[in-house]
Parts: C-alpha cells; structure tokens; sequence
C-alpha cells in the first residue's frame, strides 16, 4: 500500500493536530503508507473550504456522511465534541474504514463499548487519541521500570490539573453538559492519566472516587443569565491495581496556575521516576545508592536514545512538542494498517481505560468501591 486517504472530521484544536500529524508522518517516518489528505468536513461549508486549503486537503464538505461515503478516504479522524463520536465511529466502520478517533470515545460507557464491538465486528483498524502515552519520555519510564532500575514497584501517584474552567467567570459551553461532553474533569483529562497509569501499573482491580463540581452555574456568553454545570470539575480516587499496588489519582479543569499538570510518580522499592507533561522531554529519576550525601533526582531530557525520538530529531535535549506526540500515534496507526496487527491504544485497550474513569464517576455517586472485572486478554 502507497497510499492511503484521509478524511478528517472537525477543524478545532484536535483537527489540526491530526492534519499535522498525517500531513508529517511520512516525513519523519519512511516505513508508512504515505497519507493523501482526501476530504475535510466541518460545518458550516465555508469554514470547511477555508480549511481544506489551509490544511491542504483536496475536497471540502460540511456533511460527515458524505466524507465516509467518499471512496477516497480509508481512514476517518474523529476530532468533533464528543457527542458527534460514537454515531460517526459506527457509520465509519459499517462502511469498511479504519477509524481514529478523539477522546473520551463515546459520552456513556455502553456507547464506547459499542464501539469497540463494532471494530470486532467491520475489521477496521481503530486507535484513540491517547496521545501522551506516545511521548519517547514516557515509554523510557515504562522500560526502567520493566527493568528494574527503580526496584519493584510499590505505589503510583497521578494528577492531571488544568485551569480552564477555574474561573467561574468562564461562560457557560457545551462541556459543562453530560448531554454534550459526557463526563466533566475525567472524560477531558483525567483518561489520559489513566491511559499512563495503567501503562506503568497494569489493570485496576477496585476504585474508590469522589468528584465535585466547583462552580454551580455559569454565565451565558450573551448575559442574558446562568446555567447550571452538569458534570465534575474535580475528581479523585484511590486505587488498587491487580498486581495489588496502591494509588491515588486525582483530576481538576480548575486548579489555578496548572496548565497541563499532567503528572505521575513510580514508587519503587530502589527509587522513584516522576513526569510532568508541562516538561515533556524530561524525565527525573531517583536511585537510592546508600549514599545519602550524594543521592539525588537525575534529570534525563529525552533525545535519540528514546525512541522513536531519533525519528523526529537527530539532536538530544532538543525537545519534541505536543503535535509531535500525535504524529508518533499516527505513525504506530498507519503500521498497524499497513502490516497488521493491533494499534495501541485500538478501542479495546481504549475502553479499558475509559471503564476507569466511569468507575470513579460511580463510585462518587453511590459511596462504593468499584471492582473492575479483569481486563480484556491481549491478542
Ligand atoms: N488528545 C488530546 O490531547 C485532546 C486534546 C483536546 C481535545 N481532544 C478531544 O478532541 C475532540 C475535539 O476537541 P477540540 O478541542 O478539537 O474541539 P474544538 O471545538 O476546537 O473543535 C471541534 C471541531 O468540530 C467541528 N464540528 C462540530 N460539529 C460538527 C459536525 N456536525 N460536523 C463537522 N464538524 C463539526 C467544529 O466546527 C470544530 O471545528 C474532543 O473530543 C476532545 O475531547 C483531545
């Protein structure tokens, strides 16, 4: 396969991520189908125009039925509101795409697993926007840790702090709605936190959470008065992995100051690697040498040594950005696809992550522990 179609759904901040991503994969990865940048729908019309020739896509549409129809596109990106993805993720894969679709997958867990199931049954590839687990600084921490370097494991401890629902003076919009956005603080941050925790601890045995809303009601943007917020700002929870590990995890849209606080730590018997996304190409490590005179945290920065760093930039300490993350996940996409396989994270491993973070939204509303079922076996 030479090439392989794209049609990108959505124009916002996701949707030019991934136009990024397809538009350079090729570019710094030689191994993958090339990308043709087919159809781009977004509403209304006009604004589809405007950004098909800014993103350099060959047709504009404002009808997403349309662009999955097209028989130009074999890959359909997913990058609307979340309400839009599980009714344009299904139409995909009855259609016999592959489907690449934005975080959280679907407003409900029913509707997620859904969606899964019809990737079992259509055959399309799937992958979900995870898109911090692709971080070169983040797979080097899973490595140490499957190599023993900090010990074995004995607590994780996870944030994921933004700050952009803490001013209670932000107008009221469509994530503040269980109709629209789903869940609140965990289905737009806090699954990424749990996409890495799960990547360094393994599955969720049992999950004990608490969330809140912080801010009741918000303005409307044209003052004719408020509406009430609908979901959780703030959500924390104590964990117990399978492997019987402890953690505690905790998410807010509005913590003041935070801008991407996207942060884990790995306690281990010998040490102890902590991340925060704010500086993405670092990673501190801490190795109890006994020598307490001249033990401290070792800051690596990421380079060619982490793959698949090298792929983007030759140069070590030179630091890969955000966009650059998406395009790795596009990368491990088109090889799956190109030479089979499953994609990481593909509908199932993403539902595992998302049945985490619904669990917590239960738990906070009955007052009781949630026990996970085993996960899904790899295959
Ligand atoms: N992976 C990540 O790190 C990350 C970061 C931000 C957002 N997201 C996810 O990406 C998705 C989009 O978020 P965003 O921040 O890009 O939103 P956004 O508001 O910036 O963009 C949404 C786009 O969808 C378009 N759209 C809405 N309805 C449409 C329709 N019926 N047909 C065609 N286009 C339509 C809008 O016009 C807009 O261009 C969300 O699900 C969000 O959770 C993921």
């Amino acid at each position: 396969m030479e090439e392989i179609g794209i049609g990108l759904i959505g124009t916002g901040f996701m949707g030019k991520a991934h136009a990024f991503a397809y538009r350079t994969v090729k570019t710094f990865f030689g191994d993958v189908p090339a990308p043709r940048l087919a159809v781009l729908c977004d509403q209304p019309l006009d604004k589809a125009r405007l950004m098909a020739d800014q993103f350099g896509f060959s047709k504009a549409t404002d009808d997403w039925r349309a662009l999955i129809d097209d028989p130009a596109v074999d890959i359909v990106c997913i990058t609307t509101p979340n309400k839009l993805h599980s009714e344009i993720a299904l139409a995909a894969l009855a259609a016999g795409k592959h489907v690449h679709c934005e975080k959280p997958m679907a407003l409900t867990l029913e509707d997620a697993t859904t969606m899964a199931e019809a990737a079992r049954t259509f055959g399309g590839k799937t992958i979900v926007g995870y898109n911090y687990i692709a971080n070169p600084a983040f797979q080097h921490a899973r490595k140490l840790i499957a190599d023993g370097v900090i010990g074995r494991p004995v607590h994780f401890r996870g944030f994921v702090d933004e700050d952009y629902q803490a001013d209670p003076e932000t107008p009221w919009n469509w994530r503040a709605t269980k109709g629209d956005a789903g869940l609140g603080a965990l289905g737009d941050i806090g699954c990424h936190l749990v996409s890495m925790m799960t990547g360094l601890m393994g599955p969720v045995a049992r999950i004990t959470g608490d969330i809140d809303i912080i801010h009741k009601t918000r303005p409307l943007a044209d003052g004719s008065g408020h509406k009430p917020v609908e979901n959780e700002d703030i959500a924390s929870a104590l964990v117990r992995f399978e492997s019987g590990v402890s953690g505690v995890i905790s998410s807010s849209r509005s913590a003041w100051g935070r801008k991407n606080y996207l942060a884990f730590e790995v306690h281990a018997t010998h040490g102890m690697i902590r991340f925060d996304q704010e500086r993405l190409n670092e990673l501190q490590i801490f190795v109890n040498t006994g020598d307490s005179a001249r033990d401290g945290f070792t800051t690596v920065l990421t380079g060619p040594a982490h793959e698949p760093y090298g792929a983007l930039c030759p140069a070590q300490g030179h630091q890969l950005g955000f966009n650059e993350l998406k395009t790795i996940e596009v990368h491990g996409f088109l090889k799956a696809i190109a030479e089979g396989g499953r994609a990481f994270p593909d509908f199932d491993h993403a539902l595992e992550f998302e049945r985490v973070v619904h669990a917590i939204a239960c738990s906070s509303e009955t007052g009781k522990s949630v026990f996970l079922k085993p996960a899904l076996p790899e295959s």
